[in-house]
């Protein structure tokens, strides 16, 4: 992944920020190991950027599409109350297993839910309204997850877009995925049902509120 903001802002960035749990770390060390794409990992100031807004909308219902080996999952958790709930969905038996080990070891841990299989055929299943959705699965089925997860959100509440800027490959873009995004994104730009803010964390999250 191209790196849009350069390393030494992005690592001041993090030490300025909020310091994550031993446990955390310890879950990127991991995923490094034992899996092959952990670029994947949303990392730790998007972890504490997901934290942040979880708190800020006092959210008690999260929807996760694209769990990888937990680490967005568990940083969101921290930020609900104990009563709170975050389902999560993926379906990689590898990375789920990661996950729900590090789940284990979590005090935030049974707050979370995993919904094993296709992610648009488990938010078919879903009922009840969510609080907030961070959508961060395979980049194709963008423009589904959106209208899917939409649904799923209160009015008020937040969805939270993983990766708009695909590398800055949305401005002309070269792969399906890219095409996806960028597609996505002219949609939301004029989508009268959502007030809405691209923000160039990491590797772009668009910020969407339903009115
Ligand atoms: C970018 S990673 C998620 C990273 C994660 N949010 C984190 O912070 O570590 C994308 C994940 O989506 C999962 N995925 C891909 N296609 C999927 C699908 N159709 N349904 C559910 N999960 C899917 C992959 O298995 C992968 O673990």
């Amino acid at each position: 992944m191209l790196t849009l903001v350069s390393p030494e802002i992005d690592d001041y960035s993090v030490s300025k920020s909020e310091p994550t749990s031993e446990l955390l770390q310890e879950l990127i060390e991991i995923t490094h190991r034992d899996t092959e794409l952990p670029i994947m990992l949303t990392g730790p100031l998007e972890g504490r950027f997901l934290k942040m807004m979880v708190q800020l909308i006092g959210a008690k219902r999260v929807l996760e599409v694209g769990m990888f080996t937990g680490y967005s999952a568990l940083s969101m958790a921290e930020g609900l109350a104990a009563d709170g709930e975050l389902i999560t969905c993926d379906l990689d038996p590898h990375c789920i297993k990661i996950a729900r080990s590090f789940f284990e070891r979590s005090p935030h841990g049974k707050k979370i839910q995993i919904k094993e299989g296709p992610a648009l055929e488990t938010l078919k299943t879903l009922t009840g309204l969510f609080d907030l959705v961070f959508i961060d699965a395979d980049k194709v089925n963008y423009p589904n997850y959106y209208e899917a997860a939409l649904a799923l959100l209160r009015v008020g509440g937040v969805m939270l877009i993983d990766n708009v800027l695909y590398s800055g490959a949305v401005i002309k873009p070269d792969s399906e995925s890219a095409a996806a995004i960028a597609s996505l994104n002219d949609k939301i730009a004029v989508d009268e049902r959502v007030d809405r803010v691209l923000l160039p964390i990491r590797d772009g999250v668009f910020v969407v509120r339903k009115r």
